[in-house]
């Protein structure tokens, strides 16, 4: 009997697949990897699996292991791409990871995924595939089989899987760091959004009141909101509940996929924009200016690597290195003002600042100013002697 694995979310693309690898000859066994579902959303994937005739189905709960290896090492490298928190692309090599497991664990001859070869998540899911199992052989059916959605919706009625209606006609990818909504009427990148697109986020626009929130961080990682401890799961439910009420954390940009096209894409991530602001803020107030400079460098370096798939690569280990050696000292408490869809910082405290009041008051002596004379006489040697030269021409 050939097995495949096969990396099912309960939506359209991999319900196809389903079936199509059982066109192939395989008998399927679905993993549903849970990176923030609800009990209920979990049960319908389940159910819809075994309607569709799987031969096993397993769902695993990744929720915690998602938070403290991903979200937190997201957070600590305030990791972004073009303006996107990175929310699907955080959770795709945890994702194939698990479904690597799956496969050895049930010898099975390939693993399978819904993705088309339009977007991202082939690259991500493929390659952390071939990095943890070289040898297992890769499907990839709607791809290879080059299905455009009419085509697939088609093919779906045939084999008696449920078809999206009409409430559904987005397609959404959401986790615990964000949710996703592309497609339909929003391919257009002219178009304004419907205020139905959103699930996570109250309208700014309605927002009666602004709320003062604290976070408090050690080791560069949230584990306080408002002074009360939370696991990390809950931290970043909370952290999303609280943000979204104030309409914190639309984004609407024009995405360069790894393949080189542009997407207009959507997302809601609340949490991760009042998570990685009041991180930002705190990073302020310990770092060394060389060391926000570099790490501003870094951080991007990383955001990259994470939307490129290349989680599981050398340069990230490196990357990581870096990054927890200077979070050994972001320990403290930010405040940020959440409002109408924005959140500002406006305190924040540490024991390691590097902040000096005595020093940076106008009322204080301990900066001996007459000293800074010959400090900024010099000050821009090079560019007086440049412009010495620019009256030679
Ligand atoms: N453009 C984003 C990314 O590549 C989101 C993709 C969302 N996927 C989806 N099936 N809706 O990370």
């Amino acid at each position: 009997m050939k097995k495949a694995v096969l990396a099912y979310s309960g939506g359209l693309d991999t319900s196809c697949c389903l079936k199509l690898l059982e066109d192939m000859g395989y008998k399927v066994i679905s993993v549903c990897v849970d990176v923030g579902l609800s009990k209920e959303e979990l049960k319908e994937v389940e159910e819809k699996a075994k309607n569709l005739g799987v031969l096993k189905h397993y769902t695993i709960d990744a929720k915690e292991e998602f938070v403290k290896d991903y979200i937190f090492r997201a957070i600590k490298a305030n990791a972004m791409y073009e303006g996107y928190p990175l929310s699907t692309a955080l959770a795709r090599p945890l994702i194939a990871d698990k479904v690597v497991e799956i496969a050895k664990k049930e010898n099975a001859e390939a693993i399978a995924h819904g993705c088309t070869g339009k977007g991202n998540d082939q690259f991500r899911f493929e390659t952390t595939i071939r990095i943890k199992a070289p040898d297992i052989k890769i499907i990839a059916p709607i791809r290879d089989l080059n299905l455009t959605r009419k085509e697939e919706i088609e093919y779906a009625k045939k084999k008696g899987i449920p078809i999206p209606t009409e409430s559904k006609k987005y397609s959404i990818d959401e986790n615990l760091w964000g949710r996703s909504i592309e497609g339909d009427e929003l391919e257009n990148p002219d178009f304004i959004p419907p205020e139905e697109i959103y699930s996570w986020t109250k309208n700014p626009a309605e927002d009666k009141e602004e709320e003062i929130v604290e976070i408090t961080f050690d080791n560069g990682v949230p584990v306080a909101i408002n002074g009360e401890e939370l696991n990390p799961v809950e931290l970043i439910k909370k952290a999303n509940e609280i943000a979204g009420k104030h309409g914190v954390g639309r984004i609407d940009i024009i995405e360069d996929r790894i393949i080189g096209l542009k997407s207009r894409e959507n997302y809601e991530c609340p949490g991760a924009v009042l998570l990685i602001t009041a991180h930002k803020a705190l990073e302020q107030l310990v770092l060394t200016r060389d060391e926000l400079r570099f790490k501003e460098i870094v951080d991007s370096l990383y955001g990259e690597l994470i939307y490129k798939g290349l989680w599981f690569s050398a340069l990230k280990e490196d990357l990581d290195a870096f990054i927890d050696k200077t979070q050994e000292r972001v320990c403290g408490t930010v405040k940020v003002k959440l409002f109408g869809g924005s959140v500002r910082v406006v305190a924040r405290d540490s024991k390691y600042s590097l902040y000096n009041k005595e020093m940076v008051s106008f009322d204080e002596k301990d900066i001996d100013q007459k000293e800074l004379a010959g400090m900024v006489k010099y000050h821009g040697l090079q560019d007086m002697l440049y412009y010495r030269t620019k009256l030679l021409k």
